[in-house]
């Protein structure tokens, strides 16, 4: 008799604790990794602590003056707008400027810079003189290049030409990830010689020029 009782105690007992086993209690150990690939790797979480390095954490400061990709497109970082000029070209006022930034001087080398990247990325549409007629712009687009030659063209500031290799116009596509900021000056830099040289009247050019050009065409 007393027996058969803690029988049915017993398994009265089992029973329960398989009911509780089964409520969706998660198990503490890992399942079963048939297959490892590249699932566990030593790595570091966010926020974690490394020694390795002397302020003893894991993640690292972005290095000084890296400025987010988005933040370029949009000129909406606190370290660009210090300097709306160089990455905008853009004064105080939020308008186009008409001069170079201070840090990129006008020297023979930012010309010849100007030329040979220009010559690279512009000159297959808008033409070595930049007068709107370059190898591509017959062939193949459908809205051509306008010349820079152009009164209302000659009439942008410089800062006009940096907005336009960076942005785009119209059914112009952008530079700006291509062509470094600098280069991108020396391009508008460049425009900007086109613009003058293809304008000088007769009387302006040196006697010498007039000379060296005389067997040449008019
Ligand atoms: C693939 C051809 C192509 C290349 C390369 C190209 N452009 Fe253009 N560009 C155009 C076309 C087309 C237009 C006219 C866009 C329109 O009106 O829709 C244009 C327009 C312009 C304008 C006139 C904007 C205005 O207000 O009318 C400037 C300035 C200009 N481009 C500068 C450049 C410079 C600088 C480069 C080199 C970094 C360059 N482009 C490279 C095709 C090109």
């Amino acid at each position: 008799m007393l027996l058969s009782r803690i029988v049915l105690l017993g398994a009265a007992a089992t029973l329960v604790a398989l009911g509780a086993g089964c409520r969706g209690t998660t198990s503490p150990v890992p399942p079963v990794h048939l297959n490892w690939n590249m699932d566990f790797q030593q790595r570091y979480e966010m926020q974690e602590k490394n020694p390795f390095f002397a302020d003893g954490r894991a993640m690292r400061q972005p290095v000084e003056g890296t400025v987010a990709r988005e933040a370029v497109l949009q000129g909406d970082d606190p370290w660009l707008a210090a300097d709306d000029h160089l990455y905008r070209g853009r004064g105080p006022d939020g308008r186009l400027v008409d001069a170079l930034p201070k840090q990129i001087p006008l020297t023979p080398a930012l010309l010849e810079r100007g030329q040979a990247r220009y010559t690279i990325y512009c000159a297959p549409c808008h033409s070595p003189a930049g007068t709107g007629d370059g190898v591509i712009a017959g062939r193949g687009l459908k809205v051509q290049p306008p010349s820079y030659l152009s009164a209302n063209l000659r009439a942008m500031p410089l800062g006009y030409f940096f907005d336009v290799i960076s942005h785009g116009v119209r059914t112009m596509q952008p530079y700006g990830s291509q062509v470094p900021v600098e280069d991108r000056w020396a391009i508008a830099a460049w425009v900007r010689t086109l613009q003058v040289s293809g304008n000088v009247p007769r009387s302006e050019v040196p006697a010498d020029v007039l000379q060296k050009n005389a067997g040449g065409t008019k």
